[in-house]
């Protein structure tokens, strides 16, 4: 039968509980009654030898075996708890005070005799008790000499009924203080196996985090961190956990290996395919040109013809460059080069870039605040890019006569916020989490089908990423766009 860990818990610890208890009890029990018995032996220590001394009958030896069996009787009588023997050297019995048909040893070993009258043994010793074959019980007892010669011994059984409740009277506050020290060291020690039992049944459970902990710490990559070692085929539920952990960590692991594996090996093919692309294509869009240049040669329809070559040719070398471009930001082998520079002039330089565009839709493109001169520290390179891709969107999204804004504005100590605003069609409210991923357009996206493909707002967004800056978007449909982030500000200013 297979017990859980906690039916595995609760059964140690009741047993543990129970053997506690009954040590203690058991031992509690020993205690009292050695510490009894030897006050009982030691209070009637010399009893049998005042009554050999004081009684005439004793005193000089026994003659009168009645006379000494009635002053048994008498004695008894005053002291009922006690058994009177008369013994000869070898220990028989020669009189009594009980019934014959009680006694059922009649030779009592004298060994503890001697051992209690020469006070060779501590307290207490035990004697023969002749109304049983093989019981002891404590005793007092006296040698009595006959003419100086050893005529036999005084034996008494001392089962003292009133010393027996005088001395739990006296004793049972004793017992009772010792009980409760027992008790608390008994809890102490249970508290202690408790937390050790707990401890020892939860390593493993303990174990088992950590290593889920050291596994997600290290993005779930097997080769940087060692796992625990679990027993393999094992009851315990918690390795059969571990096991299976492991399993689903290496099958996560080699997983995730195979899928950067084929990621590494699309990017590497998207790159490769553009990068030889662009030379056949280059050639072949010369030769269209060239053709197109002598048009006046060729009939209308040729015209016709070569037009449309040409401009297909123009929205392929856009869609390869771009392609190529996102497959080399991803493939992360792009060079940075930070520097300081003027931001407001690289505004001015880029709107000039798009003012014929703005021109001919009448849209207004104005740079803000138009003379102030903002140093950052950036790649100039890398940020005309992604201003050229959101320009080029605003534009696109704009309707006539509108507004596009390219505005700086100081941000926090170090950095100032660069937005693109429009007030053209608006981005839906659920698209917007989608508009920086590859190849993805939103609905409002319906002119120019063909010549954009969706990838703009994703280079856009890994350009960034290699200068750890994170572009945000608010928009609202109907109203305008607006993308921003924030720039570091030049380290020192070189007006200075
Ligand atoms: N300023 C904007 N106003 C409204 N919609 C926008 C704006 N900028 C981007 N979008 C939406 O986000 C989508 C994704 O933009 P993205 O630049 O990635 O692709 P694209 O412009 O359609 O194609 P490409 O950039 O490859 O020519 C666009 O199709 C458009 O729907
Ligand atoms: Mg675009």
């Amino acid at each position: 039968m297979k017990f859980s860990l906690y039916h595995r818990l609760s059964l140690l610890l009741v047993l543990v509980f129970i053997t506690i208890s009954i040590i203690f009890f058991f031992w509690m029990e020993q205690l009292e009654k050695q510490a009894r018995y030897e006050s009982e032996q030691n209070l009637h220590l010399s009893l049998a030898a005042n009554i050999a001394r004081d009684n005439p009958i004793l005193q000089q030896g026994v003659s009168d075996h009645q006379a000494l069996k009635e002053l048994f009787h008498n004695l008894m009588v005053l002291g009922p708890a006690f058994e009177f023997y008369f013994l000869d050297p070898q220990g028989n019995i020669v009189t009594h005070s009980i019934s014959p048909s009680l006694i059922k040893r009649h030779r009592i070993n004298v060994k503890p005799i001697n051992l209690l009258t020469q006070n060779q043994a501590p307290l207490p010793i035990y004697g023969d008790d002749p109304q049983h074959f093989t019981r002891q019980k404590i005793f007092s007892a006296a040698p009595v000499f006959s003419d100086g010669q050893l005529q036999g011994y005084l034996y008494i059984i001392v089962v003292g009924e009133r010393y027996e409740s005088a001395y739990v009277r006296q004793e049972s506050n004793r017992i009772g203080q010792l009980s409760m020290v027992m008790l608390i060291g008994a809890l102490c020690f249970l508290s202690i196996v408790m937390l050790g039992l707990f401890a020892y049944f939860t390593k493993p459970l303990r174990q088992l985090n950590k290593d889920i902990k050291a596994l997600k710490k290290v993005g779930f990559d097997l080769t940087k961190t060692n796992l625990a070692s679990w027993k393999q085929n094992s009851d315990n539920e918690v390795h059969q956990l571990g096991c299976a952990f492991k399993q689903m960590a290496e099958q996560i692991g080699s997983q995730l290996a195979l899928l950067r594996n084929n990621d590494q090996q699309r990017k590497e093919l998207l790159a490769d395919i553009s990068h030889d692309l662009r030379t056949p294509l280059a050639s072949l869009q010369g030769y269209i040109e060239t053709i197109s240049l002598n048009k006046a040669q060729l009939s209308t329809e040729q015209q016709k013809y070569i037009d449309t070559a040409l401009r297909n040719s123009h929205q392929l070398k856009r869609l390869i460059d771009q392609i190529f471009e996102l497959a080399h930001l991803e493939g992360g082998q792009v060079s940075i080069n930070l520097e300081n520079f003027n931001l407001t002039e690289l505004l001015y330089d880029v709107s000039a870039k798009f003012s014929l565009q703005a021109k001919a839709k009448n849209i207004q493109l104005t740079v803000e605040p138009p003379s102030v001169n903002m140093m950052v520290h950036s790649d100039i390179a890398k940020l005309e890019r992604v201003l050229s891709n959101l320009i080029e969107n605003a534009l696109r999204h704009t309707h006539e006569g509108g507004k596009i804004t390219l505005k700086m504005k100081e941000n926090a100590a170090e950095q100032c916020q660069l937005s693109v605003i429009d007030n053209g069609t608006g981005i839906n409210k659920d698209e917007l989490a989608y508009i920086f991923d590859a190849r993805y357009r939103a609905s409002n996206a319906t002119l120019g089908k063909e010549k954009h493909t969706g990838l703009g707002l994703a280079i856009t967004k890994k350009l960034l990423e290699l200068l750890t800056i994170d572009i945000k978007v608010v928009s609202e449909l109907g109203q305008g766009t607006e993308f921003y982030f924030n720039i570091d500000k030049a380290k020192y200013n070189i007006d200075n």
